[in-house]
């Protein structure tokens, strides 16, 4: 089985940004010497043929020199059009390069441990879709006008993480035939489509850089951040 991955760096980190006035999107900053983005690639190379990145194709030059990945392609406007734009170009790939499974990883996630991809990857041989999660902890309520409004039971809640992984011909025609809503992962179109999707265990030190809490959780694990000079 030929495994590609589609990393994604088309965002502007609009929610990190309000926060920090970093000058450049979150998956560029430099974190233990790295970029984040980088994390990401290296992290994701050892069990993938091919790595598809998304994203400004002079900023992902600079991050990725030297690793062996296609030319990026640009993104779009929305998380939905650059796994799009990241498929297409490897659909256009000559039919013996083209992947069997893919992967879909968000840059911004940089400490994705390598048994997580696996398991995705596994168990890719029995479901056209594998994701990672992790049970919800706290207790959920719902909230209106400054009040409870209920408690959510949470025994059957799940954080989704990525890389969320799929045969790639089923992810490719879901995308082509999805109205431009804005999914925030991938699974949601196979769920849509009535496709089963597993679910693997992810890892509580696969966070994705959002906010600025996350990049003190993330020094934590890999090192300091570089700021940029401005
Ligand atoms: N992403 C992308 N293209 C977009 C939007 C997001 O490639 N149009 C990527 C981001 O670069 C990120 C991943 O999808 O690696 C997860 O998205 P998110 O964390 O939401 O990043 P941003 O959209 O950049 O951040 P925000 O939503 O706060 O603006
Ligand atoms: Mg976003």
């Amino acid at each position: 089985m030929r495994v590609a991955a589609i990393l994604l760096a088309a965002g502007v980190g609009r929610r990190f940004s309000a926060t920090t006035a970093s000058p450049v999107a979150k998956q560029y900053l430099t974190l233990g010497g790295r970029p984040i983005i980088r994390h990401a690639a290296d992290a994701l190379i050892p069990h993938v043929d091919l790595l598809q990145p998304v994203g400004d194709a002079q900023a992902l030059a600079d991050a990725l020199q030297g690793l062996d990945v296609l030319p990026p392609v640009a993104g779009g406007e929305t998380r939905q059009e650059s796994v799009r734009a990241g498929l297409e170009a490897l659909d256009r790939l000559p039919e013996s390069a083209r992947p069997d499974l893919v992967l879909i990883h968000d840059g911004a996630r940089p400490y994705v441990p390598g048994e997580v991809t696996q398991a995705v990857i596994a168990a890719l041989a029995a479901h056209p879709g594998a994701i990672p999660a992790v049970q919800v902890a706290d207790t959920i309520k719902r909230g209106r006008d400054g009040v409870i409004a209920g408690t959510v039971p949470r025994d059957d809640l799940f954080r989704a993480q990525t890389p969320q992984g799929f045969r790639f011909a089923l992810l490719r025609d879901l995308h082509r035939g999805a109205a431009a809503t804005d999914a925030t992962d991938d699974a949601a179109l196979l769920e849509a489509a009535g496709h089963t999707v597993a679910l693997v265990p992810g890892s509580e030190d696969n966070i994705k850089l959002t906010y600025k809490e996350d990049l003190m959780r993330l020094e934590r694990l890999i090192g300091p951040t570089l700021l940029p000079r401005t």
